[in-house]
């Protein structure tokens, strides 16, 4: 397994992989994974020839008061990680690598982005957008792969890369869970103790919504209503969102039939958390 940091680095593999007709898998990551980026990881092994990791803490995707500086990093143990999962490129750009002094493009959506996350996170998806266009510009797969555990984020590059005309097909993975139902998530291991077990009021309330829908429960307020109130039960949790949304458009559905998303993101403590389920 390669572990490099320039762009002309990656370019050169790429190059001598596609003259052999090799087909390039690729994940996504700010990196400090864990089993959820593992599951990704696994999926685009058995399915391509080749595997691209990309471990790059995206500036431009944080707000001006969010945890940037904080965010988790341990390169070491994620290449042993990849290296353990059978990964054959590792990409690790410092920032300056991929934001050149006098960069100023962006890839920039509607409606999608300015639903659920977008509200409270702005300029967040405008960021996604622009560095997953970058790395795909960069790495040139032929399959990517992202999990549902960020809905949203999936349904954006999904509408990306129609939009743009991508030759790339987007895989979606299902969320990974910790045995007690916390989604697996690098932020986790921002949580105190006491912040850990409130934690799990966000999957409770997953699984309580998904029990409603699938018992037969079409009106969403009623679901929502539900879901907030088991959250509420829990001292440390602030709600920012809990929302029933339309699965591909992320606009606020009252009835549920179709594609739906059911997405929360709360607060426990100072962590912003989210959790999700779909169904068709
Ligand atoms: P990051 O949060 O590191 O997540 C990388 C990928 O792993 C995303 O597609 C995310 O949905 C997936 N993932 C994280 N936790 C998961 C879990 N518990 N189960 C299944 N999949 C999980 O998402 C990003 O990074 C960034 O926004 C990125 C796309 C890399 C752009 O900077």
């Amino acid at each position: 397994m390669r572990v490099v940091s320039t762009i002309q680095e990656v370019r050169e593999q790429v190059k001598a992989w596609k003259k052999e007709a090799l087909s390039i898998g690729f994940v996504p990551t700010m990196g400090y994974l864990h089993e959820g980026h593992g599951s990704l990881i696994t999926n685009a092994r058995q399915n391509n020839d080749k595997v691209i990791v990309s471990i790059f803490v995206n500036p431009m995707q944080f707000g001006p008061t969010e945890d940037l500086a904080s965010y988790p990093r341990d390169l070491e143990k994620d290449s042993a990680f990849c290296k353990s999962l059978g990964v054959d490129l590792i990409f690790h750009p410092e920032p300056e690598e991929m934001y050149t002094k006098n960069f100023c493009s962006y890839v920039d959506m509607d409606v999608l982005t300015k639903e659920l996350c977008g509200l409270s996170r702005p300029l967040h998806f405008r960021g996604v957008c622009t560095v997953v266009n970058k790395l795909f510009n960069i790495v040139k797969p032929d399959r990517a792969y992202f999990g549902q555990k960020d809905a949203q984020q999936l349904a954006i590059i999904r509408r990306m890369v129609e939009d743009l005309n991508m030759d790339i097909q987007i895989i979606g993975c299902p969320i990974v869970r910790e045995e007690d139902g916390l989604a697996k998530s690098s932020r986790n291991t921002y949580l105190s103790q006491e912040e850990r077990k409130a934690a799990l009021c966000l999957s409770r309330s997953i699984k309580m919504g998904q029990a409603l829908v699938e018992a037969g429960e079409r009106d969403a307020e009623k679901v929502i209503a539900r879901m907030q109130e088991e959250i509420n039960k829990e001292p440390l949790a602030t709600i920012d969102y809990v929302k029933c949304v339309n699965g591909l458009t992320m606009q606020q559905i009252e009835h549920i039939e179709g594609p739906i998303l059911v997405a929360i993101a709360v607060y426990i403590g100072k962590t912003r958390l989210i959790d999700n389920f779909m169904m068709e």
